[in-house]
């Protein structure tokens, strides 16, 4: 352990030479060279004596160096405890609410109350391969809350995700007239602002419907006719400054991000002012997430607001034209040939942007998970059977699974 703190000290030391040097000389091209050679010779003298000296005062290896060494060695294996890697168990203590006793459970995701006759969809339980999800005890979490803003940003997911979030909670409150929307309004598909408050707790859990993250804008002058709107990828959406001052702040968007739901209804994209009438939703989806991480670097203060990211959750539409909503009873086993890869692009650039970021943000990987479900989509369990949906997730469901993921982080 000696010998690190002087190369550290040492490499500070060349920091600051460097400085000196730098100014002293006002050389006109700085020779970066020079000065990481002069560097290197400095730390490698300063090692070199600390070596020296460790060496003629051999160190005694005591009990407690050991114990140490094997706490250490412990956090290191926790590492390999990946949430999001694993395989889904029939548990019996599941489900963790009646969705017909939550007002915030919407009607068309509580499949029960639709006419879903079969229930072994609600009795799986996430198992990560090498740990447990920490046990959900509302109890705990309630106070955990107390005084605290958690907020979803997002698209209809992240709505499921948030109701899901306030039945999980509204289990351990005795008083359900404690909890209510702040303006009293109504759930609804295209609602911009949702927010329950727990007034015995004095916490909200809010969403905001941000389909894109970043903000809709006008069509340009001059513009073809085809263009009816356009998605600014430059700019974070319009009421995003309502999101910062938040203790936990949960995104995901996806599901938007296609043919269907851009350019067929004449949505382009937009970046500095001008018209990107070619290209792709991925190059597209890929600045937008970055105009995102640069709005969480500049004016997200992380000391205070865990910041996470949802990754793209997997559909299950089949059938040659991926029309067909075939809802199975039971999750998919791997090894299936109805399996399907359970990676997705929109994920893997989450992953990519949010591994780029230059301050805190955990990235929720629940592709894998949620590719094994084909049990537990809404189908035509919904409030409107004639359109069968295998992109939503019944609740109770997956969402909670999402949820008691993120509350093990907090
Ligand atoms: C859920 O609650 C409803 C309404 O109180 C009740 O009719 C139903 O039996 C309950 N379902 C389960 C599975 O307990
Ligand atoms: C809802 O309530 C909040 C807080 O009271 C308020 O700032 C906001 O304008 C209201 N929004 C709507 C859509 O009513
Ligand atoms: C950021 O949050 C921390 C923790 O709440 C607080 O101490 C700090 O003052 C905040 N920084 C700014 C710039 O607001
Ligand atoms: C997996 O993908 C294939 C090809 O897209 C599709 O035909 C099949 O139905 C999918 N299976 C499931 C369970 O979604
Ligand atoms: C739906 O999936 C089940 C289980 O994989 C399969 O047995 C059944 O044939 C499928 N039904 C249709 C209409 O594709
Ligand atoms: C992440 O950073 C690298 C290096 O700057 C860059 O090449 C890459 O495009 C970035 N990834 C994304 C998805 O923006």
């Amino acid at each position: 352990m000696i010998h690190h703190k002087p190369s550290s000290i040492g490499v500070q030391f060349c920091f600051n030479f460097a400085m000196v040097y730098r100014k002293r000389f006002h050389f006109r091209s700085f020779n970066k060279f020079n000065v990481v050679t002069s560097c290197l010779f400095i730390v490698l003298t300063v090692i070199y004596g600390c070596i020296y000296l460790y060496e003629a005062v051999p160190p005694v290896i005591t009990e407690e160096h050991m114990s140490l060494d094997s706490n250490i060695d412990s956090k290191d294996s926790d590492k390999s405890c990946d949430l999001y890697d694993g395989s889904w168990v029939l548990d019996e203590n599941y489900p963790l609410y009646n969705a017909s006793q939550c007002p915030f459970a919407e009607s068309s995701f509580n499949c029960l109350a639709n006419g879903r006759t079969d229930n072994g969809y609600l009795k799986w339980r996430w198992k990560p391969k090498n740990c447990e999800v920490s046990r959900f005890d509302v109890g705990v979490i309630l106070e955990k809350l107390r005084g605290k803003r958690v907020v979803f940003v997002g698209d209809s997911l992240g709505r499921t995700q948030w109701e899901s979030m306030i039945c999980l909670l509204m289990n351990g409150v005795n008083d359900k007239e404690s909890v209510y929307e702040i303006n009293g309004s109504k759930i609804s598909k295209k609602i911009r602002y949702l927010g329950v408050r727990f007034s015995t707790y004095d916490f909200t859990v809010e969403f905001y419907r941000s389909v894109f993250l970043v903000r809709i804008g006008l069509v340009p002058k001059h513009a073809p006719k085809r263009v009816r709107s356009t998605v600014k990828l430059d700019e974070l959406d319009r009421i995003s400054s309502k999101w910062i001052d938040s203790d936990i702040l949960v995104f995901n968007t996806g599901h938007w991000w296609n043919h269907a739901k851009l350019f067929k209804i004449g949505c382009y994209f937009k970046v500095k002012g001008r018209l990107k009438l070619g290209m792709s939703t991925m190059a597209a989806y890929t600045t937008a997430l970055n105009t995102w991480a640069s709005w969480v670097e500049n004016k997200v203060n992380t000391s205070r607001t865990r910041v996470f990211f949802r990754t793209f959750e997997g559909s299950h539409w089949s059938g040659p034209n991926g029309h067909t909503c075939n809802v199975t009873e039971n999750p998919l086993v791997q090894s299936s040939s109805e399996y399907n890869e359970s990676r997705s692009q929109f994920s893997d650039i989450i992953k990519e942007v949010v591994n780029n970021m230059s301050v805190p943000v955990t990235t929720m990987y629940v592709t894998p998970m949620g590719s094994y479900r084909s049990d537990a989509h809404v189908g035509t369990w919904s409030d409107n059977p004639t359109v069968p949906d295998c992109s939503h997730w019944c609740l109770p469901g997956v969402p909670d699974a999402w949820n008691e993921i993120l509350f093990s982080y907090i």
